[in-house]
């Protein structure tokens, strides 16, 4: 192996956080922009220790919030490095809610977050590699791997069908859709 390695392990960052009353949406649930902050918080930590510099959010794979969180759970955000790449780690994150008094935890949301490590100047840095230690490290690089090829597969199939989009032609969809067209197709 040539280079500088870190091992999963190294990085391996938890946040946890009560769930406040100011937290709260007006259905008494939490807002799901708090989640998110958490997370963002969570894949900085976890991805600037592996790097061991400063890093910025490239993308996120996928919120599904599976379930709400209530006010007064603890929740938690659980985040390892599952890949690295030249100078991107994807960081993935697990979050699980934790009712005390009933003795309950959920599984709230998996996401994956890309950052990018940056130097002093703001360039693109070269990021130590990983070691794999387990098969679940194993098994979590390999799924990275595949969710890359996936999300560039999607990404090309989604511009040509932008590209290739003739509004007349696909016009015929909107009637079982709940809209109305309020502007003169053929006037324009
Ligand atoms: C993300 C960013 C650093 C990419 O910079 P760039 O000049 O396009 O760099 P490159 O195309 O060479 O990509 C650099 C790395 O980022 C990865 N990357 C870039 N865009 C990505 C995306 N949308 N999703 C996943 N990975 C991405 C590349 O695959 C590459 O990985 P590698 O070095 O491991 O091979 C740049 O676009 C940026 O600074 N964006 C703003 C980030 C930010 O401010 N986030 C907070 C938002 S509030």
């Amino acid at each position: 192996m040539e280079g500088h390695f870190r091992t999963v392990n190294y990085s391996r960052t938890t946040i946890t956080e009560l769930m406040i009353p100011a937290y709260a949406n007006f259905g008494g649930k939490i807002h799901g922009g708090i989640i998110l902050s958490l997370m963002d918080k969570v894949a900085y930590a976890c991805a600037s220790k592996h790097a061991g510099n400063y890093c910025v959010t490239a993308s996120i794979d996928t919120v599904d919030f599976l379930k709400p969180i209530e006010v007064g759970e603890m929740v938690s955000l659980l985040a390892s490095i599952n890949h690295v790449g030249k100078s991107s780690m994807v960081v993935g994150i697990k979050v699980v809610a934790e009712d005390f008094k009933k003795g309950t935890i959920k599984h709230t949301n998996t996401s994956f977050f890309t950052m990018v490590a940056k130097d002093d100047e703001g360039k693109l840095t070269e990021v130590p590699g990983l070691i794999l230690e387990t098969r679940e490290d194993v098994r979590r690089f390999l799924e990275a791997i595949k969710r890359k090829e996936i999300k560039k597969t999607y990404k090309t199939e989604l511009d040509n069908a932008k590209t290739n989009l003739e509004i007349e032609d696909e016009f015929y969809k909107l009637e079982k859709e709940r809209c109305q067209v309020d502007w003169n197709l053929k006037a324009e």
